[in-house]
């Protein structure tokens, strides 16, 4: 059964830190730590998250993209947990879009990306993957792949004037 588990915020050293690379693909808690990844994302309406949102200093996180009333406009996918993820190239077309994070409770910021990116990354058999992610999609990996070097969003905007509550984002989006 899985479990949701506590996410850490904004302030927690853990956040900060860079995550180490998965070497056991055999180890059996990783099962229980990805369905437990998946319910928390799933229960605070989250898009994506990742191990050290939840105090595992592990690459590995969830991207799950899907319609929620954080996310109206999200695109539905089967959540997909992603191990030793990279960017191995990038279309170089940034876009902004606004961000959000479980662990930035309350905040939004517009935050530049590239548009399409190409990735890497092992599934939770340690099979290879590599595709190319676009849109919502390629911004989620990269929000996530973030965390795992201890980035957060609010590093990431061009503009102190780009980071706004979440109340006032929803002003913005949907008057
Ligand atoms: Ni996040």
């Amino acid at each position: 059964m899985s479990k949701t588990r506590q996410i850490s915020e904004i302030g927690n050293p853990i956040l900060r830190q860079r995550s180490t690379a998965i070497t056991n693909l055999t180890d059996p808690e990783l099962d229980e730590t990805i369905a437990d990844l998946i319910a928390t994302a799933h229960a605070a309406n989250g898009v994506g998250i990742a191990a050290p949102q939840v105090a595992l200093s592990m690459r590995l996180f969830i991207v799950a993209s899907r319609p929620s009333p954080r996310y109206p406009h999200a695109p539905t996918m089967e959540p997909t947990a992603m191990l030793n993820p990279q960017i191995v190239d990038r279309s170089g077309e940034l876009v902004s879009g606004w961000e959000g994070c479980l662990s930035v409770p309350g905040m939004r910021g517009l935050v530049l990306r590239d548009r399409a990116i190409e990735v890497k990354y092992l599934t939770r058999h340690g099979e290879a993957v590599h595709q190319e992610l676009t849109d919502f999609v390629a911004r989620i990996f990269q929000h996530e792949l973030d965390h795992l070097d201890g980035i957060l969003f609010p590093d990431r905007v061009s503009s102190p004037t780009d980071l706004i509550t979440e109340a006032e984002y929803m002003k913005i989006a949907f008057d």
